[in-house]
């Protein structure tokens, strides 16, 4: 399975994405957690992300089609992958599929994850992450006065900087505007899997294991 899970901010991408590794034993490929890697490492690349990242605008298209076209070849990803967070715009949706047509690869589906204005900023204003492995936690602001270590790995808990209210409100404006019109680049090639991501998570697991068993159930009858 190649797949494509899409979505605005605080949609619900990596919760989801983490239950797919699990069922499809491949690996996610996240953007948004790639670029912090590199900034946790103080590299050139997280220096040159990092003003693009705390503002929530995108980075440039270039730079992340450079990023993806290496990760896609790394053995890992050779019997299928989950994107997360790529592509965000037509641009980086047109390079993508050049380069899985020179592999010999395409995409099998994309998951869209349908969430409100308003859930997506109430989430994300609750949303803590740990600093070192992104396990993500819920708290609300009371609780959020005495946060718990990471029961993965022990790591601080801290909430991202571009989870802030105004920065939210911009990254969902951005995505209305430059990673929107992607819902009519899939749906013109049938890939894409509508989904209400308002559900409870366990309810959404549900709904993208039953389409994907359909699809492959579709894909063996042809
Ligand atoms: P990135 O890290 O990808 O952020 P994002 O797309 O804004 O997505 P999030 O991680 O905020 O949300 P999510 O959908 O994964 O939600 P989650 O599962 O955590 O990107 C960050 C930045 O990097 C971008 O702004 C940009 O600058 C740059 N970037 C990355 N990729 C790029 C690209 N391709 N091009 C250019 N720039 C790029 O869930 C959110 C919360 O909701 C959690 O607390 C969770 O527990 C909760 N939750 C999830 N599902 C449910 C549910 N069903 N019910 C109730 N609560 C739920």
């Amino acid at each position: 399975m190649n797949l494509i899970i899409f979505g605005a901010p605080g949609a619900g991408k990596g919760t989801q994405s983490a239950h797919l590794i699990e069922i499809y034993r491949i690996p996610a490929i996240a953007t948004g957690d790639m670029l912090r890697a590199q900034r946790r490492a103080g590299t050139a690349l997280g220096d040159q992300v990092k003003g693009y990242m705390d503002r929530g605008e995108l980075v440039p298209d270039q730079l992340m089609i450079d990023i993806i076209k290496e990760r896609l070849q790394k053995p890992d990803a050779r019997d299928g992958f989950i994107l997360d967070g790529f592509p965000r715009t037509v641009a980086q949706a047109r390079a993508l599929d050049e380069m899985l047509t020179q592999l010999g690869r395409r995409i099998d589906a994309v998951i869209y994850l349908r969430v409100s204005r308003q859930v997506l900023i109430d989430r994300l204003s609750h949303r803590y992450s740990c600093r070192t492995c992104e396990a993500v936690y819920n708290f609300t602001s009371d609780q959020a006065h005495s946060l718990p270590r990471c029961t993965v790995d022990g790591g601080e808990l801290y909430q991202r900087p571009d989870d802030k209210p105004e920065i939210v409100a911009n990254r969902i404006d951005v995505f209305l505007k430059h990673t929107a019109p992607l819902i009519d680049y899939y749906n013109a090639q049938h890939k894409l899997e509508n989904l209400d991501g308002q559900m409870l998570v366990d309810d959404v697991r549900g709904d993208i294991a039953r389409r994907l068993a359909g699809l492959r159930k579709g894909a063996g009858s042809r």
